[in-house]
C-alpha cells in the first residue's frame, strides 16, 4: 500500500455550521474501561450558516450508546454512524434537543486526546478536536456553547473532581460512589473542554482581582508532591497580577485550577479555568528543577493562564487562525518574563529558539505561513512558526504603531471580540481603527511564508560627515514586499553617536516598507559601524558584510545589549564556518577585555555572550552541503581554543561566583545568572583542558547543592570520555532512579554525546526500567533530544541515527500518532546534508512510506517532507 497526501481542508472552504449548539449539560461516569457520557445537546439551526442538508457531528472512536431526539428515541434509520462521526439525516429546522449516550475506554486511550488516564489520574485533552472523543458533537472553535458537568466517580478512585467553571454541586451517590458539578457561564469552543478525576494533592492561595473578585487558585499535583508545587501556584497569582498591570485584563471566575500529569503530548492546555499541565512545567524542588525548568515553568503558566482572554474569552474562528491565540500568547508570555527577569537576556532567548527551530523550518519542506491557507492534520500545525514567529509579528505591530496605540489596540480587540471567535482580520482591524492606518501591507506577514533577507550595505563621506546606508530585502518567494522594522543606530570608536540625524528612522526605526531603500545620516563625526535590527526588531536575517573588528567594536562599545551579544556571535560563527587561528586570537582577546570589564555586573548577560552558536546554527548558516562532523570538530577546536586563551579569566570568575558556604538556593534570574556564567566557564575551561576541565566537573559534581550546577557538572563530564564519565552517569542514575523529570535529564544529556557509542547506549536505555514508549516525556528526553541534539550521530553517514528515529516513529505511530509525527519532523532539513547522509536519510524516509495504514498526522508529514 502505498502512502497518499491525506486530503486538504481550506482557508477558502470555510463556511459557518449550519447548526449551533447554545448549552451543553454532561453527566460523566468515570470508570477505567467504559465511562458512560450522556451529553444534552442544546442545537438551533444557524441564522448565518445554510441548515438545510444533514447534520452531522464529528465523532472518533466511539461507541454509541443512546440518541434521543427531544426526549424521543431517533430511529436507526435516520441516522448513520460512520467513522468520522454521525449523521442525522432530517434535522429539525428549528431548535432541538439532542441526547446522545456514548461509551468511551479511558485506559485504552494512548492517543492522549479525548479523555485518558495517566498515573491513575483521568484527564482529557480536548484541543485541537478531541471532544469528539468524548461525544459527537460540532467539535469546531466557532461553535460556541455554556457548559454545565457533572463528573461520578467511586470516591475511593477519583476524590478529586473537578471540571470548567465554578463548582457549583457536590456529594455522595449510594455508599462509595461521589460527584461534583461545574457550571462554566462563559460560552466556549469544545477545544476548551476539560474534566479531571484522580487522586491527587493541592497546594492554594486567594487572589482578589482588580475588579474585587475573590479567586482561589490551586495547583494539583501527584499525592506527596505538593512541596513541588509552590512555585508555579506563585508564578499563576504573578501571571494574574501581571495581566491586570499590563494589558487591563482581569481572571473571570471564582477558581482557577492548575492540574500537573505526567503523561502529556504537549506542555500544557488552557482548558477554561481548569488547564491541565504536563508536569514537567509545574513541578519544582531546587534537588530536581534548574534555572531553565523554573523560568519555563514561570512561562508556560503565565502562557496558559493569559489565554484565559487571549484565546478564551476571544478564541479563534477556525484552525487557521491558531496564530491568533498561540502568536498573541507567546508574545504576551514574553513580554512577563522579560518584566519579571532580564529583558536583554530574555530577549536573546527568543531569539536564539526562534533561529534555532523557526528559521529551519521556514527554511525547509514543512515551511509554512503564520496563516496557513490549507492543512491536512491540524495537530501537525502547532509549529514553530505559528507560535514563535506569530509572536514575533505581534512585537513587530507594537514596535510599528507604538505602545501606547498598541496597548489601545488590544484593548480594542478584546471589546470588540470577547465572547466572539474571531480572525487574524479582526485583530488587526482593531489597530488600523485606533491609529486610523491602513494595515494591509503589514499583513502580508501573516501570509508569506520562509525567512526574508535583510542586506545593508553602507557608505561614509567623511568630508560630507554623511553615512549613507543602502537596505533591501528579499523573500524567498514572489510577491510585494514586507513592512520590516529596522530598529537601528551608528556606532564610532567611543560609543554610539548620539550627534547623528537620520530623518527618516528620528526615533531610531526605519520602516522598510519597500524593496530598498537608502537612509542618510548626517552630523557623523568619525567613520561609523551600523548597528541593525537592535532588540531584533524583525524575524529576518541580516547580511551585513562587517569585518571581525568592526563587530568587536559593537560588542564593545553598542548600546543595545541584544546586538552586542549578535556581534560575538557573528565572529564566532564565521570562525566556525572559516577556522583561522590569528582571527581567533584577536576573539579571545576581545572576550577577555568583555569578561574583565562587566562579567561580573551582568553574569546572564557575560553566559550567554560565552555560548557559542550551536551546530545546528552553523549548518543553516552554511550555502554548501552539510557535514555535521566538520561542524562539530570546527565548534569544538573553537571552543578549545577560546577554552585555553581565557583559562586565567575563566578561573577567576569560576572562583568569584562560587556560592557562599551553606548559601541557600532561589530561582530569581540574578542567581541563576550567576551560576549560568560561573557553569559556563567550567564548560569552557574544560574545553580547553578536558584532563584538568573533568577533574573540576566531578569536584563540582559533588559538592552541588541544587539540580542546576549538578546537571552542569554532568553536562561538562559526558563530553569528556572516560572512567570518570562512566562512573558519574551510573551514579546520577542511581541517586534519581525514582525521579523520571530527572531521568529525563539524564536520558537527553547521553543521547546527546556527539559519539559514535551514543548509538549503543540509547539502545541499552530504552531498557531502562524508567523508561516508557507511553510516556511521550520518556521519548522525548531519549529520541526526541537524539534527533534534535546530537546532529553527528543523528545523521551519521551510515544511517543507523536516522534509522533509530525512523524505527521509533514506526513503533509509536498507531499508539500516539501526534507523538510519532512530530518526532518524524527531525527530518526536516535532510535535503541540505551531503551526498551520502542525504541518501541514507532518503532511504529512512521511504522506509516509513512503506509501512502500511500510516496515521494521517505521520503520512502528512512525511509527504510534505519528502515533496
Ligand atoms: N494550546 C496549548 C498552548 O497553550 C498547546 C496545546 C495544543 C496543547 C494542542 C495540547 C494540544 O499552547
Ligand atoms: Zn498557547
Amino acid at each position: 500500500m502505498r502512502t497518499e497526501t491525506p486530503p486538504l481542508i481550506r482557508l477558502e472552504d470555510y463556511r459557518p455550521s449550519a447548526f449551533l449548539i447554545d448549552r451543553v449539560n454532561l453527566d460523566i461516569v468515570l470508570d477505567p474501561h467504559a465511562t458512560r457520557i450522556t451529553a444534552d445537546l442544546a442545537l438551533r439551526p444557524n441564522p448565518a450558516g445554510a441548515p438545510d442538508g444533514p447534520l452531522h457531528l464529528d465523532g472518533d472512536d466511539l461507541t454509541l450508546v443512546g440518541l434521543d431526539l427531544d426526549g424521543a428515541p431517533v430511529p436507526g434509520a435516520d441516522y448513520a454512524v460512520d467513522a468520522s462521526g454521525l449523521t442525522l439525516h432530517r434535522p429539525p429546522r428549528r431548535p432541538f434537543m439532542l441526547r446522545v449516550v456514548t461509551e468511551v475506554d479511558p485506559t485504552a486511550n494512548t492517543k492522549l486526546m479525548g479523555l485518558y488516564r495517566t498515573d491513575g489520574v483521568y484527564c482529557t485533552q480536548c484541543e485541537a478536536d478531541g471532544f469528539r472523543r468524548i461525544t459527537y458533537f460540532l467539535d469546531r472553535p466557532d461553535v460556541m456553547a455554556v457548559y454545565t458537568t457533572r463528573i461520578e466517580a467511586r470516591r475511593e478512585e477519583a476524590p478529586v473532581l473537578l471540571g470548567n467553571g465554578n463548582p457549583v454541586e457536590a456529594g455522595p451517590v449510594g455508599e462509595d460512589r461521589h460527584y461534583a458539578v461545574w457550571h462554566d457561564p462563559h460560552p466556549k469552543p469544545a477545544y476548551l473542554f476539560a474534566v479531571v478525576g484522580g487522586r491527587l494533592g493541592k497546594v492554594e492561595a486567594p487572589f482578589r482581582t482588580m475588579e474585587g473578585r475573590d479567586v482561589t487558585c490551586a495547583v494539583y499535583v501527584e499525592p506527596g508532591r505538593e512541596d513541588r508545587a509552590g512555585y508555579a501556584l506563585d508564578a499563576v497569582i504573578r501571571s494574574m497580577q501581571w495581566d491586570e498591570r499590563a494589558f487591563g485584563r482581569a481572571y473571570d471566575l471564582d477558581v482557577f485550577n492548575v492540574v500537573a500529569v505526567s503523561a502529556f503530548n504537549m506542555g500544557a492546555m488552557e482548558n477554561k479555568g481548569l488547564n491541565i499541565f504536563n508536569d514537567k512545567y509545574v513541578l519544582a524542588v531546587p534537588e530536581t528543577a534548574t534555572d531553565a525548568d523554573y523560568a519555563n515553568i514561570e512561562a508556560i503558566i503565565a502562557h496558559e493562564y493569559f489565554h484565559n482572554w487571549s484565546g478564551n474569552r476571544v478564541t479563534c474562528r477556525d484552525w487557521f487562525q491558531l496564530c491568533l491565540k498561540e502568536g498573541l500568547t507567546v508574545f504576551r508570555d514574553q513580554e512577563f518574563s522579560s518584566d519579571m527577569r532580564s529583558r536583554p537576556v530574555h530577549r536573546i532567548g527568543e531569539v536564539r529558539s526562534l533561529r534555532a527551530r523557526q528559521f529551519p523550518e521556514d527554511a525547509g519542506p514543512l515551511r509554512h505561513p503564520v496563516r496557513p491557507n490549507a492543512y491536512a492534520e491540524i495537530n501537525n500545525f502547532y509549529t514553530a512558526t505559528v507560535y514563535d514567529k506569530g509572536a514575533e509579528i505581534v512585537r513587530m505591530l507594537r514596535t510599528l504603531i507604538g505602545p501606547a496605540a498598541f496597548r489601545a489596540g488590544m484593548d480594542r480587540y478584546f471589546a470588540d471580540n470577547d465572547g466572539r471567535a474571531a480572525t487574524v482580520e479582526d485583530f488587526l482591524a482593531a489597530f488600523a481603527t485606533v491609529t486610523g492606518r491602513d494595515l494591509s501591507a503589514f499583513a502580508r506577514w501573516y501570509e508569506r511564508p520562509g525567512t526574508p533577507r535583510l542586506s545593508a550595505q553602507g557608505a561614509y563621506d567623511a568630508a560630507a560627515r554623511r553615512y549613507t546606508l543602502h537596505l533591501a530585502q528579499a523573500l524567498p518567494t514572489e510577491g510585494p514586499p514586507l513592512v520590516i522594522p529596522v530598529a537601528l543606530g551608528l556606532v564610532g570608536a567611543g560609543g554610539p553617536l548620539d550627534g547623528a540625524t537620520c530623518a527618516s528612522a528620528a526615533d531610531g526605526v526605519f520602516i522598510l516598507d519597500r524593496i530598498e531603500a537608502e537612509l542618510v545620516f548626517e552630523n557623523v563625526t568619525e567613520e561609523p559601524v551600523p548597528s541593525l535590527l537592535r532588540d531584533f526588531s524583525a524575524p529576518v536575517r541580516l547580511d551585513l558584510a562587517l569585518s571581525d573588528a568592526q563587530r568587536l567594536r559593537l560588542l564593545a562599545r553598542d548600546s543595545d545589549p541584544f546586538n552586542r551579544w549578535q556581534a560575538a556571535q557573528d565572529v564566532a560563527l564565521r570562525l566556525i564556518l572559516a577556522p583561522d587561528a590569528a582571527r581567533t586570537d584577536a576573539f579571545a582577546e576581545a572576550l577577555g577585555t568583555f569578561l574583565d570589564g562587566e562579567a561580573l555586573a551582568d553574569p546572564a548577560f557575560a553566559a550567554l555572550v560565552l555560548a557559542l552558536p550551536t551546530e545546528a546554527e552553523a549548518a543553516d548558516a552554511l550555502s554548501g552541503d552539510i557535514d555535521p562532523d566538520a561542524i562539530h570538530r570546527a565548534r569544538h577546536a573553537l571552543r578549545a581554543h577560546l577554552g585555553r586563551a581565557l583559562a586565567p579569566r575563566l578561573t577567576r570568575i569560576d572562583a568569584a561566583l562560587a556560592p557562599a558556604e551553606g548559601a541557600s538556593y532561589s530561582p530569581d534570574a540574578a542567581s541563576a545568572g550567576r551560576r549560568a556564567l560561573r557553569n559556563a566557564a567550567l564548560d569552557l575551561m574544560a574545553a580547553g583542558d578536558p584532563q584538568a576541565g573533568a577533574a573540576l566537573a566531578t569536584r563540582r559534581l559533588d559538592a552541588a547543592t541544587n539540580m542546576t550546577d549538578r546537571l552542569a557538572a554532568l553536562a561538562t563530564i559526558a563530553q569528556i570520555p572516560g572512567e570518570a564519565r562512566e562512573a558519574a552517569l551510573a551514579s546520577f542514575g542511581e541517586r534519581y532512579a525514582h525521579e523520571p523529570l530527572v531521568l529525563d535529564k539524564w536520558f537527553a544529556l547521553q543521547a546527546t554525546i556527539p559519539e559514535e557509542g551514543t548509538l549503543a547506549r540509547i539502545a541499552a536505555l530504552k531498557g531502562h526500567p524508567a523508561f516508557a514508549m507511553t510516556n511521550p516525556n520518556r521519548v522525548r528526553a531519549l529520541i526526541g533530544s537524539f534527533s534534535m541534539g546530537n546532529p553527528t550521530q543523528f545523521a551519521r553517514a551510515d544511517g543507523s541515527g536516522f534509522a533509530l528515529v525512523a524505527d521509533t516513529v514506526k513503533a509509536l505511530d498507531s499508539a500516539n500518532p501526534q507523538i510519532a509525527a512530530r518526532l518524524l519532523t527531525a527530518f526536516g532539513s535532510w535535503r541540505r546534508l551531503e551526498k551520502n547522509r542525504r541518501q541514507a536519510a532518503a532511504e529512512m524516509l521511504n522506509g516509513i512510506k512503506a509501512v502500511p495504514g500510516l496515521s494521517r498526522d505521520v503520512a502528512d508529514i512525511l509527504v510534505r517532507t519528502l515533496k
